[in-house]
């Protein structure tokens, strides 16, 4: 018997779904007893929790497995994230932590991987002496090789990064084995270059997957019991398959699956299967998206449109690519063709330059669109971005301190307003198992991506279940069951 252990660590994380910091510990199979044990943690965004479902698929396919217990490891890899300073400094204090481990086992063998490893390359090898191998994201491929280069005493480096990579003939293994909602990665990169940004840096060009590959693996995720699926990707709006049937690739103009098409050929996997997506980009989010998702009662009717600023100065010093007026037209766009479609944003504090009447046009929009879900940040600088080469971090620490203050709490009220005007009604529930307090209580989503608390009754987790919503936090809903047979999603 052993055990896989992901780690999904708190605050840092700019996407939803895993910022409860909470362990993921799951067992698999029993194997041989003598091969080399793999100890794997993840920082960061969807995106990286995803890869290193990659990465365990290339090192399970090179004889490892997978354990829960650091003590127990041969192999200790951090999947890396580097979006603000305060990610970076949680991955060198973890490091210090392994000093004591690495005095008991020398033959321990510790590598840094994704964003801070392709961000700060070889460098890391020289600042943290523990790390004895490094390698970015479109670099997975070659740990296996990497591994042996370490295990012949040197230390390996690769953090290449390529304009074709996408991992799609891999077969990611999930880390929650009998879990019922798995990221799958249609994108990686991106090419927006949005000031304050470091992932084109760390990411590389933006490329999309092929579809056909996307669809086969939301499949065999069904047939394994699987009953959501999110697709990733920075931009998932600029998805583009430009490949045709011939293998032959056309022009930038002859688009052969766009994102609309892709998300309705995994919705019609299975009408069983919830489709998330994220991160939609309010520069390029189309109708025909929208309209996707109104005609397909599985695709949930849920978007995360990060906004990052309410002024329209500071969306250009951003170089966002999008006006004030432009995003409340996108917000306007949703609201005319979901009408019950949430929508959740992430905003950036004290960017470079705000002022006190800037900052009040994030307020107001806020006020103005009412999000039921923000994602909120202190501007942190990052080396070698547009925006630490162009403009001065000048927003002293206090004052953006306050705002984000000032950002959180009228988000919080807000969270509560939306919220309690959902109680009464009846919604369907994807169960996702027990709550975080009591083993008697479970807890899932609605479509519109509320967790909802209820007693647990007989229901299973994976079950489509009626709630009515009784009760609610700014951040949870609390139901009873109404009945528990499975049920047709709602439209
Ligand atoms: N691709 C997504 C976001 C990826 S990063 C998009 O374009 O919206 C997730 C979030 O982290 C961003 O939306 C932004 O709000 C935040 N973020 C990125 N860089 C940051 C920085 N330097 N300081 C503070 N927050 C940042
Ligand atoms: Fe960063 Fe902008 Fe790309 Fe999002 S779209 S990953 S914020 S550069
Ligand atoms: Fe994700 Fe952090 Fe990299 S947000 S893309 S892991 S910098």
């Amino acid at each position: 018997m052993y055990l896989c252990h992901v780690q999904h660590l708190t605050s840092q994380e700019p996407l939803e779904e895993f910022r409860q910091g909470e362990a993921l510990m799951l067992s698999q199979e029993a194997t041989a007893s003598d091969t080399k044990k793999l100890y794997l943690e993840s920082y960061g965004c969807q995106m990286n929790f995803s890869d290193s479902e990659v990465v365990a698929s290339i090192l399970v396919s090179d004889g490892y497995t997978t354990t829960r217990n650091i003590e127990d490891a041969d192999l200790v890899l951090l999947n890396t994230c580097s979006i603000r300073d305060n990610a970076e400094q949680r991955i060198r204090k973890r490091l210090t932590e392994f000093k004591s481990l690495k005095k008991q086992n020398p033959d321990l063998v510790v590598g840094i991987l994704g964003c801070m490893a392709e961000r700060l390359k070889k460098n890391l090898l020289e600042e943290e002496h523990l790390v004895d191998l490094v390698a970015g994201p479109d670099a997975y491929r070659d740990l296996p090789n990497l591994l042996n280069e370490v295990g012949t005493g040197q230390r390996a480096v690769n953090v290449l990064l390529s304009r074709e990579e996408t991992y799609a003939d891999i077969h990611p293994v999930r880390l929650d084995q009998g879990g019922i909602s798995a990221f799958v990665t249609i994108m990686r990169g991106c090419d927006n270059m949005c000031s304050f940004c470091v992932v084109p840096f760390t990411r590389g060009r933006e490329r999309s997957r092929n579809p056909q590959t996307i669809v086969e693996e939301c499949r065999n995720l069904v047939n394994q019991g699987y009953r959501e699926v999110t697709l990733l990707g920075q931009n998932v709006d600029s998805y583009r398959w430009n490949v045709n049937s011939k293998g032959e690739i056309l022009n930038e103009n002859e688009i052969t699956v766009n994102f609309a098409q892709l998300l309705i050929s995994v919705a019609k996997v299975s009408p069983e299967l919830r489709v998330r997506f994220s991160t939609s980009h309010p520069k390029d989010m189309t109708d025909e998206v929208l309209e996707a998702i109104r005609d397909y009662p599985n695709i949930c009717k849920y978007i995360h449109l990060p906004v990052q600023s309410g002024n329209s100065d500071v969306l250009y010093r951003m170089n966002r690519g999008y006006t004030r007026a432009w995003y409340l037209n996108r917000i306007a766009a949703i609201r005319r063709i979901i009408p019950n479609c949430a929508i959740s944003t992430d905003i950036i504090a004290g960017f470079c330059g705000e002022t006190e009447e800037e900052h009040q046009e994030t307020l107001s929009l806020m006020r103005e669109v009412g999000f039921d879900y923000a994602y909120m940040f202190k501007y942190s600088e990052r080396p070698k971005t547009l925006a630490e080469r162009k403009f001065e971090d000048d927003v002293p620490d206090s004052i953006k301190g306050r705002r984000l203050t000032e950002i959180i709490e009228l988000q919080t009220a807000c969270s509560l307003r939306q919220n309690q005007q959902q109680i009464g009604q009846i919604q369907e529930i994807l169960v996702e198992g027990p709550s975080r307090r009591s083993q008697e209580q479970y807890c899932g989503r609605n479509s519109q991506n509320n967790v909802v608390v209820f007693d647990r009754k007989e229901v299973v987790k994976g079950q489509y279940v009626h709630v009515k919503i009784l009760d609610c936090t700014s951040a949870t809903l609390l139901g009873e069951l109404v009945h528990f047979e499975n049920s047709a999603l709602e439209s």
